[in-house]
């Protein structure tokens, strides 16, 4: 996929405004960090993000492509798209730990990286809002910053509770929803069951236009036809990648659903929007947000 790199910062930090939070952590001013011994990478933008919100970025010595946000972590050396990893470009950077999502692979490189030796966790890739506090609390113990990780779990919780709150007062349970992952302008590749995107579609209490199948997979025109989304939910990579709203009101099928006929499509970054970070509660009520503009 040729993604693009966009600076979601803004896009949170309005979020954030009307729902009267900071966004925090990312904003203080750094203590003195003690020297430390651990050189850690990071496999997933989410885990990545983690670690800079707990100020265990010190330790940071390597993140993979997905890790773009913030955006210093795009400054460090780069290890590659965390499904595509090679051992060699891991291993040259003399880690002693790694941290990696269960998206991470192949499976024969990660066994290359364990049978050298080097410390290999990998953290379940749930979409649920527990799953996010699950990664915190398992990060921070494996940083050493557990006090930390509690105080970002508490702040998440209300976050959440702020989020929740919206979603109960928004009323998008008929709004009908199809996640397009654009692989390329002539196939629709769209989230299905299991998915992220579908998590999060139903997070904003909306729904999945598609069901029958689970994950990420192409669909016929005439599939896309007969599910008739309301709105079309793409990431701002993706969009950008297909050319735009034109770009997508232009993909095989999408012209004859209600969504293409009323111009209704809207996206977010691809790790804000799925990452399952500790943004998510943010991107969930962002999302809710532009979903009711769509349906207005
Ligand atoms: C070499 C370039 C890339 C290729 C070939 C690629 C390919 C793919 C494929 C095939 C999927 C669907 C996976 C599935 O079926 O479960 C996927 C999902 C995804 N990709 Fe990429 N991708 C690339 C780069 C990126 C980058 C740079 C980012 C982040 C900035 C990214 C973020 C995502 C996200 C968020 C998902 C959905 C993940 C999920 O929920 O499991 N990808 N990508």
């Amino acid at each position: 996929m040729n993604y693009g790199r966009r600076n979601i910062l803004l896009k949170s930090a309005s979020v954030a405004g009307w729902m009267g939070l900071g966004l925090g952590a990312f904003a203080h001013e750094r203590p003195a960090v003690p020297p430390s011994t651990m050189r850690l990478i990071s496999i997933g933008g989410a885990l990545t993000e983690i670690i800079y919100l707990l100020k265990a970025d010190a330790e940071l010595v390597g993140v993979d492509t997905t890790s773009i946000y913030p955006t210093e972590a795009t400054r460090l050396p780069n290890v590659g798209y965390a499904r595509t990893l090679s051992a060699e470009g891991i291993l040259a950077l003399r880690p002693t730990q790694l941290l990696a999502t269960a998206e991470a692979g192949p499976p024969i490189v990660l066994k290359q990286i364990i049978d050298s030796g080097v410390p290999l966790s990998i953290l379940p890739s749930g979409h649920q809002f527990i799953d996010v506090i699950d990664r915190v609390r398992t990060i921070g113990s494996l940083v050493h910053k557990s006090d930390a990780a509690e105080a970002l779990v508490s702040q998440l919780r209300l976050e959440w509770n702020t989020t929740q709150k919206r979603v109960v007062n928004s009323k998008l349970n008929s709004t009908r929803v199809l996640f397009i992952l654009s692989q390329n302008p002539n196939q629709l590749m769209v989230g299905g069951e299991k998915t992220s995107a579908a998590a999060m579609i139903a997070y904003t209490g909306a729904r999945n236009a598609i069901s029958g199948f689970s994950g990420f997979k192409p669909l016929t025109p005439e599939a896309v036809i007969a599910a008739n989304p309301d709105v079309l939910l793409l990431t701002d990579q993706g969009m950008k990648a297909v050319g735009g709203i034109s770009g997508v009101l232009r993909l095989p099928g999408i012209k004859q659903t209600r969504a293409g006929k009323e111009q209704k499509a809207v996206s977010l970054e691809a790790m804000y929007l799925l990452g399952f970070g500790p943004r998510m509660p943010l991107a969930v009520a962002e999302l809710n947000l532009l979903l009711q503009q769509a349906m207005a």
